[in-house]
C-alpha cells in the first residue's frame, strides 16, 4: 500500500514545550487512521502540520508526497479539513456555505448531493446558528469534502455528540473510506478508534506510546483473554486443581485465564464435570481502552517515581 502520509522525527515546541516530541508513523493511502490520545496529548500541533498549518519545529514531514510547509498551495487543493471545534458564519444556510466553498475551490460540486451523502439535505436552507452540534460537524465534513479531497483530516468530529449523532458521523467516515480516501482522525474515543480505524497511533505527552492495527495493539499490551463465571467458591478450587490454571475468584466470580484458545473447551467440561451451580458464562478480552488505561497508567507512575528520585 502507498503511503499517504509520512512522519519521522516529528518536534514541535512551543517555548520550552515540546508538545510533539519526536514522533514517527505512517498511513497508508485509502486507510482510516485514528490519532489517539487525551486532551494536550499533542493531537491538533500534530494534525494542523499535517495541514500545513503551522510549522514543525523539526523532522520530515510528507503528505502526498509533498511538505504541507513549503508545498501549501497544491497540498490544500488535495486534502479537506474539518478543524476541531468547526464553526461558521451564524447567519448562513448548509446550502449558502457549500456554494461559498465550491467559489473559494473553483469546483463544481452540487450542494443537494454533498448534503445527502452527510444526511443534511433536511437542513439544506436552515441557519448554521439554528443547527444542533451533530448537525454542525455534518456540515463539517459536507464542506471538508466541496474540493473531493484524496485525504479527509477530522480532528475530533464526535467530540460532545450524542450516541445517535456520533453514529452519524462514523457512517460518514465510512462512506469516505469506500470511496478510496485516507481518513486521519483524531480522537478521545477509544472504542470509536477501535471501529473505525485499521491503523491506530496512541499518543501521550507529545510521544507515541503504542501504534499499529488495533488488534495488534490489544494483543502486544493487552491482559490474556480470560473466561469468567457466577459460582460458589469450591468452584475456582475445582478449576484451579482440575486444570492447573490461574484461577482468581472475587466478588462470586472465577476468573480463568486462557493460555490457549482451546482452554476454553477444557474449562467448560471441568464445571460440567464438578457437579457444581454455575450461571452467566462470559469470556472477556481487553478492548483498546483497557490497553490504554494501563500504557498511560505505567507511564505517568513511571513518571512520578523518576521525579522522586533525587
Ligand atoms: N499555540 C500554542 N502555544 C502554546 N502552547 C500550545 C499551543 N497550542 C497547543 N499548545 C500546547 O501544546 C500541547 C498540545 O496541545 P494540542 O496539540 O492542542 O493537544 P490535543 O489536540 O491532543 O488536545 C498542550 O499542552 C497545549 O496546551
Ligand atoms: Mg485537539
Amino acid at each position: 500500500m502507498a503511503s499517504a502520509i509520512e512522519v519521522h522525527g516529528l518536534v514541535k515546541r512551543y517555548g520550552s514545550l515540546a508538545a510533539v516530541d519526536g514522533i514517527d508513523f505512517t498511513v497508508g493511502s485509502g486507510a482510516v487512521f485514528a490519532f489517539l490520545g487525551p486532551n494536550g496529548a499533542g493531537k491538533t500541533t500534530t494534525t494542523e502540520i499535517l495541514e500545513g498549518l503551522r510549522r514543525r519545529t523539526s523532522g520530515d514531514v510528507r503528505v502526498l508526497g509533498l511538505d504541507p510547509w513549503t508545498e501549501g498551495r497544491p497540498l490544500h487543493r488535495r486534502i479537506g479539513v474539518i478543524p476541531q471545534d468547526f464553526r461558521f458564519f451564524e447567519k448562513i444556510t448548509p446550502k449558502e456555505a457549500i456554494e461559498y466553498y465550491r467559489a473559494l475551490f473553483h469546483t463544481a460540486v452540487d450542494p443537494g448531493e454533498l448534503l445527502a451523502k452527510v444526511e443534511l439535505l433536511d437542513k439544506m436552507h436552515a441557519r448554521f446558528d439554528t443547527l444542533s452540534g451533530g448537525q454542525k460537524q455534518k456540515l463539517g465534513l459536507a464542506l471538508a469534502l466541496t474540493n473531493n479531497p484524496e485525504i479527509c483530516f477530522l480532528d475530533e468530529p464526535t467530540t460532545g455528540l450524542d450516541p445517535h449523532a456520533r453514529r452519524a458521523i462514523w457512517a460518514v467516515i465510512r462512506e469516505l473510506k469506500r470511496e478510496g480516501r485516507t481518513v486521519f482522525l483524531t480522537t478521545h474515543y477509544l472504542e470509536e478508534a477501535e471501529l473505525l480505524a485499521e491503523q491506530v497511533a496512541i499518543i501521550h505527552h507529545g510521544r507515541i506510546i503504542a501504534a499499529g492495527p488495533p488488534s495488534e495493539i490489544i494483543r502486544a499490551h493487552g491482559l490474556p483473554a480470560r473466561i469468567s463465571l457466577e459460582g460458589p467458591p469450591q468452584l475456582a478450587e475445582h478449576l484451579r486443581l482440575a486444570l492447573g490454571l490461574n484461577v482468581t475468584y472475587e466478588a462470586g466470580r472465577a476468573e480463568i485465564e486462557l493460555s490457549d484458545k482451546r482452554d476454553a473447551l477444557k474449562i467448560l467440561s471441568a464445571v460440567e464435570t464438578s457437579g457444581l451451580p454455575w450461571q452467566s458464562f462470559q469470556t472477556l478480552q481487553d478492548t483498546l481502552e483497557d490497553v490504554f488505561v494501563r500504557l498511560v497508567g505505567r507511564m505517568d507512575d513511571g513518571a512520578l517515581k523518576s521525579e522522586a528520585t533525587p
